[in-house]
């Protein structure tokens, strides 16, 4: 068994529980188990590109947003309201940003600077009402 603890794996953990310890399979469904990854009701991707702010802008929005997400317990949590989150380096919008996005909704936000993520963060995240005059374009995906 790899001396995997069953009541903490994910089933794809244990499916590789008799796999070879070397196997990055193994490896990486650890890593996700780690982070909680198959357990988000959400993920929130946010663009710190220069295109579209200045790297202290994207930086400081990135730092609330971590933040706000872990001193709510939505970060590497478990529950209706967990978040998963990725700082990225463009979504191709480039313009009045920082452009934040957020799945499976596909809300796309303008201006997220650093002082408007705590209220992102309650209102769309806690709540569940997206802000709508700060939201430019919605491409929801199907729940699988
Ligand atoms: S640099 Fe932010 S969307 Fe392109």
């Amino acid at each position: 068994m790899s001396g995997l603890d069953f009541a903490r794996t994910s089933p794809l953990t244990r499916a590789f529980a008799g796999a070879d310890p070397m196997d990055p399979r193994l490896q990486l469904t650890r890593a996700a188990d780690t982070l909680k990854i198959g357990q988000y009701h959400r993920h929130v991707f946010l663009c710190v590109g220069e295109e579209c702010c200045t790297k202290a802008e994207g930086e400081a929005a990135w730092e609330v947003l971590k933040k706000e997400l872990k001193d709510r317990n939505l970060s590497l949590s478990v529950g209706p309201n967990a978040c998963y989150r990725t700082k990225v380096g463009c979504l191709r919008v480039c313009q009045s940003g920082p452009i934040l996005v957020v799945y499976p909704e596909g809300t796309y936000y303008f201006g997220m600077t650093a002082d408007k993520i705590p209220e992102f963060v309650q209102k769309h995240l806690v709540e569940g009402q997206p802000i709508e005059d700060r939201i430019f374009a919605r491409n929801p995906l199907p729940l699988v």
